[in-house]
């Protein structure tokens, strides 16, 4: 394994080893400091993450078991395998745009990097219960949904905003109504660490939803923009509105992050074109 002194170095090794253990490691040097992020080099793109077979990427996943299902601890265990493979994919795409886009203000690179140790500990939180549960990623299906919308991201004229909308906006904003469905879902199968693992997230995501929306305003051309015309326009396609939520819509958690009430009103009655069609053959 390579040392990392630099963010760049860093990143290369999350997205280039592909093996847990490496993936995870902190954003520090060999003596413990923070990385050096003084000249972050020319902007590098990778296609895929590098992954050990038995954490290999398969399209699709199983359907995810409904939170009244988690007295069953396979269902429990399924869960927590998701969750865990959701947040490995978040520190894999912090990874990439911190490599994709050197050029951006120092602050935002900072913060893009905290929120990746925030990723890795999430990660680690929902393995750990995973253990608990007798299972580990290797015995689950590893869906690549997160990796499945990067190439829309790298293509997008909006660049770092689209990653920003992508992301923050559409992914985590979404985990929000998820970590607090299925956080109540544990606590009601009497699983309270795994409650415990889910509110802890929430409350992460919170934060990194909040920098997600602060950037993708202070990036844009037109600082006076609208936050919902910002988000509209720079989203990616086929992320959107309607897929920024879970199936219990959290307004505090979304006021908690900062975000306004018309953008929080545009997401809760957010359809999604399938929905849509339905309406209509219905009407
Ligand atoms: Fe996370
Ligand atoms: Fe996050």
């Amino acid at each position: 394994m390579e040392d990392a002194n630099t963010v760049h170095e860093f990143c290369l090794r999350v997205l280039d080893s592909g093996d847990l253990a490496t993936k995870l490691l902190p954003p520090r040097d060999t003596v413990g400091n923070p990385l050096c992020d003084r000249t972050p080099g020319a902007p590098v793109v990778r296609e895929s993450p590098a992954r050990d077979a038995e954490l290999s990427l398969s399209s699709g996943a199983d359907r995810l078991p409904h939170p009244g299902q988690l007295s069953d601890p396979r269902a429990r265990a399924t869960c927590l395998a998701r969750f865990a493979h959701h947040e490995l994919m978040a520190v894999e795409l912090f990874a990439w745009a911190l490599l994709r886009w050197p050029d951006l203000p120092s602050e935002l690179r900072q913060l893009w990097l905290i929120n990746l140790a925030e990723e890795q500990r999430h990660c680690q939180l929902y393995l750990d219960r995973l253990a608990v549960h007798n299972s580990d990623l290797s015995k689950h299906t590893r869906s690549d949904y997160f990796w499945k919308q990067l190439p829309a991201i790298a293509r997008s004229p909006h660049g770092p905003r689209a990653f920003l909308s992508a992301m923050g906006l559409t992914l985590e904003q979404a985990n929000l109504d998820f970590t607090l469905l299925y956080r109540d879902g544990f606590r009601e199968a009497g699983d309270e660490e795994s409650a415990r693992a889910c509110q802890r997230v929430h409350d992460d995501e919170v934060a990194h939803v909040r920098r997600a929306s602060e950037w993708l305003m202070r990036l844009s051309p037109d600082h006076e923009a609208d936050p919902i015309s910002a988000y509209e326009e720079t989203v990616p396609f086929p992320l959107a509105a309607s897929r920024a939520k879970g199936r219990r819509f959290s307004v505090a958690s979304r006021r908690s992050a900062g975000l306004s009430e018309p953008f929080i009103e545009h997401v809760r009655t957010a359809r999604s074109s399938q929905q849509l069609a339905g309406s209509s053959k219905r009407s």
